[in-house]
């Protein structure tokens, strides 16, 4: 499974590349956002800086939601870099906009994802990713973890070549369950990914050895 860093917070990103485990990154508005981040030179230089710092696919997402904007603007954001990943929403004119992408190839990611019914029609469109979101589902009371194993179940019976990007993570543990369930890659915030390294026994045994290494120092 691919780890990908959900942020547009470059020292983030920095901190997971540096750690030697990160394949990629998602951003979308909210997070561009966060970051302060204004206007279009602003924000096209802000995804290739991102593109500097980390070698693989970086996902840019549309701003528009008709077919005419969204092909538009992801033949401009696809030009920023060769690792730039077109993200689209999962919408009538987005499912049109990903099978244009698709036939002028440009790599897709289709956000917004719940179902999934979502996901085949993600897959017919041609999407390099397909994103179900599985924080907000749980957040609604459904267990986001099954939509993984559904899409994963279709997916492998189809023969479809789309990979399922498991994304809106909350905690390390997502992660794992994700893992477990067959997802291609992971988004995740810094925090969950770090969380991973964390058991209060690695934390004991180390204070143990460390100690013990002294009498023999
Ligand atoms: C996916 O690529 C989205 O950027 C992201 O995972 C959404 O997560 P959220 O539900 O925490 O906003």
């Amino acid at each position: 499974m691919k780890f990908f860093i959900d942020t547009a917070n470059l020292d983030q990103i920095k901190e997971a590349h540096d750690l030697g485990i990160l394949d990629g990154v998602t951003t979308n508005p909210s997070l561009m956002a966060k970051e302060g981040i204004k206007g279009h030179d602003a924000v096209m230089n802000h995804y290739k800086t991102i593109c500097e710092i980390v070698d693989g696919d970086v996902s840019a997402e549309v701003t528009t939601t008709d077919f005419k904007s969204m092909v538009e603007e992801g033949q401009k954001l696809a030009k920023i870099h060769n690792n730039i990943v077109v993200k689209v929403p999962m919408i009538h004119d987005g499912v049109k906009a990903m099978k244009w992408f698709t036939d002028n190839g440009i790599p897709t990611n289709c956000t917004l994802v719940f179902s999934a019914g979502q996901a085949i029609l993600a897959a017919k469109a041609g999407a390099k990713y397909v994103s179900p979101f599985i924080g907000r589902i749980d957040d609604s009371c459904w267990e986001g973890i099954d939509l993984i194993y559904q899409i994963r179940q279709i997916y492998n019976v189809q023969g479809y070549d789309t990979q399922i990007l498991a994304a809106s993570i909350r905690n390390s543990n997502h992660i794992v369950k994700c893992a477990e369930g067959g997802a291609d890659v992971v988004t995740s915030p810094l925090e969950p990914m770090l969380g991973l390294l964390k058991h209060p026994l690695t934390d004991i045994g180390l204070a143990k050895f460390m100690d013990d290494a002294k009498k023999f120092a």
